[in-house]
């Protein structure tokens, strides 16, 4: 058996177990549960706020410093799903601690000689120091403005409203947990808001290097929206393939190169033996930049995702019956699957001009996405899979098709956007974008 160590929540121990299970009930929403309902609402209401921030902000034509009010957003969708907790945009704390968050994000990315030979720690003073002090704020505002008022209100006995309140209960009910280790989950949780962030301006960034892609996306949004007569929502999200395929395509390029795992038995992996206590990584950037795997891999090239619906003809109408079952696929990745009246084509050879010549014929609907990729892990595979995978994919999604279906997103200087391969962090000042109003 293989784990992974230093992640998120360390070690395959009981307390660790116990942790996965309660941060993964919460914060792992499954389609048709009440837990995407609510992130359905919260991210649907949240954009209206975002919407209405860009519209009294932005000079049309003019270069506009996006990023900061996209991880506010991110950060609002986060902590009211996780605290039940909206903040203004204009509050200064919640300025300073989302923007810390998104450093933490940056540096934590960077892959330091020092997150590999911890004895490097006296030549780190200052990066050590400059990251104690980002926690410590950020510790104060999650303690002050989130914790510190429900803990001493929480009651055993009502239902949990959201992850904050499992988590005290947690505390109160089993002595194993730490008030620490609840402080440094919900933390940990709230600050995933900066991935998203960072991952939505990624996309943005190459729709900007290609329109192609923006309009892509229009045409989608503009299809499930009837030309624009309503905001995009969390359940379009199976409508738009396109869409999705563009977040997966910034994913494939932009992934953690490597998931360190740890061998927890003396075991085999393709004919090699593996003693218990080895260390044993993913290499992330060889699955998804490999020749072996894509065709033209350094290309950014969403269709690749893509493949034709296929028409069951064998059923009858009657016995039409979409069973939607969510379970995870060969890639690793939780896709909500819809089995009775599609399936997947028998090949998922990718070819990419036989995709964009469907899009041209039939549009985005007679495409869905791949659902079979094994070689695609951007979240892991397995018991140690990423929890948060499904937040990341929903408010990803409304929060990138909402702004391109309100904006067409230009750069008046291509070369100030700078992609690195194999993170999705950006630095925390980065690249300005235009946004045109499209009506
Ligand atoms: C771009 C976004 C993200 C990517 C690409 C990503 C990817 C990953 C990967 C590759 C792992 C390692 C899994 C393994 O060890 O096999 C992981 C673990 C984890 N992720 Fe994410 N992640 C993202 C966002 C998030 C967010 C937003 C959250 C929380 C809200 C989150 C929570 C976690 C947790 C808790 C673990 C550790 C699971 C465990 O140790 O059992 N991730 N993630």
């Amino acid at each position: 058996m293989i784990t992974t160590p230093a992640l998120a929540l360390c070690d395959w121990s009981m307390l660790q177990q116990k942790r996965r299970n309660l941060a993964r009930r919460h914060c792992s929403p499954r389609e048709s549960s009440s837990y995407f309902t609510k992130m359905s609402r919260i991210g649907g209401e949240e954009i209206k706020h975002l919407m209405e921030k860009l519209e009294k902000t932005i000079m049309p034509g003019e270069p506009f410093n996006i990023k900061p009010l996209i991880l506010k957003a991110c950060a609002n969708m986060f902590s009211q799903y996780m605290c039940s907790l909206r903040f203004n945009y204009e509050d200064t704390e919640f300025q300073q601690i989302v923007q810390f968050f998104d450093e933490i994000f940056w540096e934590i990315n960077q892959g330091y000689p020092l997150d590999f030979l911890p004895w490097l720690l006296p030549f780190y003073k200052n990066h050590t120091k400059k990251i104690c002090d980002w926690s410590t704020t950020i510790r104060k505002f999650i303690l002050d403005r989130v914790i510190n008022q429900r803990e001493s209100n929480i009651d055993i006995d009502e239902p949990d409203n959201d992850f904050t309140d499992v988590l005290l209960k947690s505390l109160r009910e089993d002595k194993n947990v730490s008030r620490n280790t609840i402080i440094f989950m919900l933390e940990d949780f709230i600050g995933g808001h900066s991935a998203v962030g960072n991952l939505v301006m990624l996309c943005l960034a190459y729709i900007a290097k290609d329109p192609v892609i923006g309009k892509n996306i229009q045409n989608e949004v503009d299809f499930v929206s009837n030309n624009g007569q309503r905001s995009i929502e969390l359940h379009d999200m199976n409508e738009m393939p396109y869409t999705m395929a563009t977040i997966f395509e910034v994913l494939r390029y932009s992934s953690s190169p490597i998931v360190p795992h740890v061998a927890t038995e003396d075991t085999q992996i393709s004919g090699y033996g593996v003693t218990s206590g080895s260390i044993v990584f993913i290499n992330n950037y060889e699955l998804n930049m490999s020749h072996k795997y894509w065709t033209n891999p350094n290309n950014f090239e969403p269709e690749r995702f893509l493949e034709e619906k296929i028409k069951s003809i064998t059923m009858s109408s009657k016995l039409y019956d979409i069973r939607r079952c969510s379970e995870a696929s060969d890639s690793g990745i939780e896709i909500e699957k819809e089995t009775g009246t599609y399936h997947a084509s028998s090949k998922n050879q990718f070819c990419r001009g036989k995709v964009i010549e469907n899009l041209k014929r039939y549009g985005h609907h007679r495409l869905q996405l791949k659902k079979n990729i094994p070689h695609f892990l951007p979240f892991s595979i397995g018991k140690r899979t990423c929890i948060g995978q499904n937040l990341v994919r929903g408010f990803g999604f409304i929060m990138l098709a909402n702004i391109v279906q309100s904006y067409n997103i230009n750069s008046t200087d291509l070369s100030s956007i700078i992609i690195n391969s194999a993170t999705v962090a950006l630095p925390a000042t980065t690249f300005p974008l235009v946004l045109t109003p499209r009506m």
